[in-house]
Formats: C-alpha cells, structure tokens, sequence
C-alpha cells in the first residue's frame, strides 16, 4: 500500500521518518516528482532500482536543502561556486567529483568517482530535505521507460504499491528535468539540457569573470537509453581483470561470491550471503572497488548472478566493468 499524502507539516514529519527507516517517498520538486531515498543508505537506494524496474544502474542525483551541504559532499570547483550562486535553488544539477569522506552511497552514483547534487526551489521538496536533514537520492518517479510524472496522480498510476509515500505537492511548475552540467573541468559541460538554458550558464560564469564556454557532452545515460560505448570509459571500471560467471577463481584472482553456494575465500567477497539480490546491488560497487585496491594486480573472478529482478542491473553493470578496454 502507498500513501498519497498531501503537504503538511505533519505529513512532511512522517515522510522524513520513512526516508530515515531506509523507505521510499516520491515528493514533487519544481521540475518533475522524484522517487526518493536516503543518499548514504545503499540498501535504500537499491530499493529505488528495484522499484523503478531499472535494467542498468543509471547515477542518481542527490538532493540537498543547501549549497553549503552540496559543496560538504562534492569538492567545489569555482565554475560550481558560480553557477550554484546563480542558479541555486532551482532547476540545475551540478556534477562534482566526490568530497574526502563523501558518505554518499556508492549505488547512487553507480560506482562513479563523481556526484551529481541539486537544491531544488519547490517548498515542498525543501521542507522535506529540512527535515529530513540528509541527502535525498531521486530519479524522476516512474518505472523505466515511462513518462516522467509532473502530478501525485502519474506517480501514484504508476508506482502504487512499489514505494512506502507518495507526498501530494499538486502539479510541477516545469514538468521539464534540470539541466545537468559537469563542473570538475576546465570548462563547463552540458550533459543535459533542461530548466536553466545554455544562454543563462553562459552569462552566470562570464559574470563570475570565468570562461563562459560551454562544451555540449551526451548524457552518460540519458534517461533510460542503452549507454554508448565512448560513454563507458567514464563508468568506473576496476583497474584489474574481472572475470564473469564462475565458480572457481584461479591462484591470481580474488574472489567475489553470491549467495551460500559460492563462500568468498580467505580474502575474497560476498555480495549477499543469503543470496539476496537487493542486499547485493547495494554493496556492487563498495565490493568491487575494495577488492581492486587491495588485491594489488590479482585479477578478480565473480559469482554468477541471477538475472531476475535487480539481478538484470547488476549483470549490465558487470558486464560494462569486464568490457575490454
Ligand atoms: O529534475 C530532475 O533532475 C529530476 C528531479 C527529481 O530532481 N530528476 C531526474 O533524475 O531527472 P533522473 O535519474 O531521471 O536523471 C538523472 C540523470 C542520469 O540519467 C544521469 O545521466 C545524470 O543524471 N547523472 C547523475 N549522476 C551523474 C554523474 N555522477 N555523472 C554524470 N551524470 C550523472
Ligand atoms: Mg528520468
């Protein structure tokens, strides 16, 4: 059962409890509803995927009631500084490589070195970060492949019964999603445009006495379409060799296991002891990165993974990190 709340204090409390409890809770924001979660919760997050039906891990942006909470998880660069002064809170999300300690979960960036933050303008959206008083991970509210939902009601066709609450703000102003540019370069980048155009970044960083080009990048995914190949060297790939599919890693590999079937060896992984798929898609890209920077040049040898379910995202995932490249 789903809640459809409409806004108010009372409401806005109990939401930030369920986001807390590791729950789900759409909740409009002046662009589109967002499906939403505690940031820094993996196993939060990995229930975002699975109810969005999502067949590939796509990076997540954070939400945040603050600039200043923005530039506390990703590292502020001064075409940040500028465009987050101009633009901020609204329609834009900044792309930041991650803060020292950065307790965003690894799920939501899917893997990523990079974060993509946003303080949104809508009332409702900020009342609940407010009170929340955390980072909210949110891709818009509807299962992959659909429409992104601008009313409670879209949200509630199409995710009753997935989520915990879908909080009722009325109708989105824009309906259109942020623009979404990368700021960790020299120059700015415009993976998406959306509700703050190319014209206004442009005269925001020239103001701000910076370079105002902006260079124009596809997406790395760009709503829910299969990643291009010149798009994959900038997912995280492990350094080492990973080996797909097997049960018995070799002398110069460590191993990652799933399930009881597969137990890790002395120094190996598990990504879900009892074989659980949510349990393993939050802890994908903890484990990976772990057993790459402490296996020296082993190479790693993975588990097979059930493709049901969660199990779908997880193998693409896999799959785009043993790639050759
Ligand atoms: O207006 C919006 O942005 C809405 C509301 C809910 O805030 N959210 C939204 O989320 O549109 P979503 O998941 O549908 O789109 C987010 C896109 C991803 O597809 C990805 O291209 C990009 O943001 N993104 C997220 N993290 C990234 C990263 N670390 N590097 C590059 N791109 C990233
Ligand atoms: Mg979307």
């Amino acid at each position: 059962m789903t809640d459809c709340l409409k806004i108010t204090a009372d409401n806005i409390a109990a939401a930030a409890g369920v986001l807390t409890n590791g729950g789900l809770v759409a909740f409009p924001t002046e662009t589109v509803y967002g499906l939403g979660a505690n940031a820094c919760d993996g196993d939060a997050v990995a229930a975002i995927f699975a109810a969005k039906q999502r067949p590939s891990f796509n990076p997540l942006i954070s939400h945040v009631a603050t600039s200043d909470m923005a530039f506390d998880l990703g590292r502020k660069t001064p075409i940040a500084a500028a465009l987050a002064a101009a633009f901020w809170p609204g329609p834009l999300t900044l792309i930041l490589h991650r803060a020292d300690n950065c307790p965003i979960a690894r799920l939501t960036s899917a893997g990523l070195d990079k974060i993509a933050l946003r303080v949104p303008s809508h009332a409702g959206a900020r009342d609940l970060l407010t009170a929340f008083g955390g980072a909210i991970a949110a891709p818009s509210a509807n299962p992959s492949g659909r429409l992104s939902p601008s009313r409670a009601e879209h949200v509630m066709a199409l995710m009753d019964g997935q989520i915990d609450m879908v909080l009722d703000g009325g109708p989105c102003e824009s309906g259109l999603e942020s623009t979404i540019v990368d700021c960790t370069g020299e120059q700015a980048v415009l993976l998406r445009p959306g509700g703050v155009t190319r014209a206004a970044l442009s005269a925001a960083l020239l103001s701000a006495g910076l370079d105002d080009t902006i260079i124009h990048s596809a997406p790395l995914n760009d709503g829910e379409a299969p990643i291009s190949p010149g798009q994959l060297s900038s997912h995280y790939a492990p350094k080492n060799a990973l080996r797909l599919n097997t049960q018995s890693p070799h002398d110069n590999e460590i191993f990652i296991g799933f399930g009881p079937s597969y137990p890790p060896n002395e120094d190996g992984y598990t990504l879900s002891p009892s074989g659980n798929l949510r349990e393993a898609a939050a802890r994908l890209f903890d484990i990976l990165h772990n057993a790459d920077n402490t296996g020296g040049d082993r190479g790693i040898a993975i588990a097979p993974i059930p493709i049901e379910g969660l199990g779908e995202a997880i193998n693409d995932r896999l799959r785009r990190a043993a790639a050759p490249r």
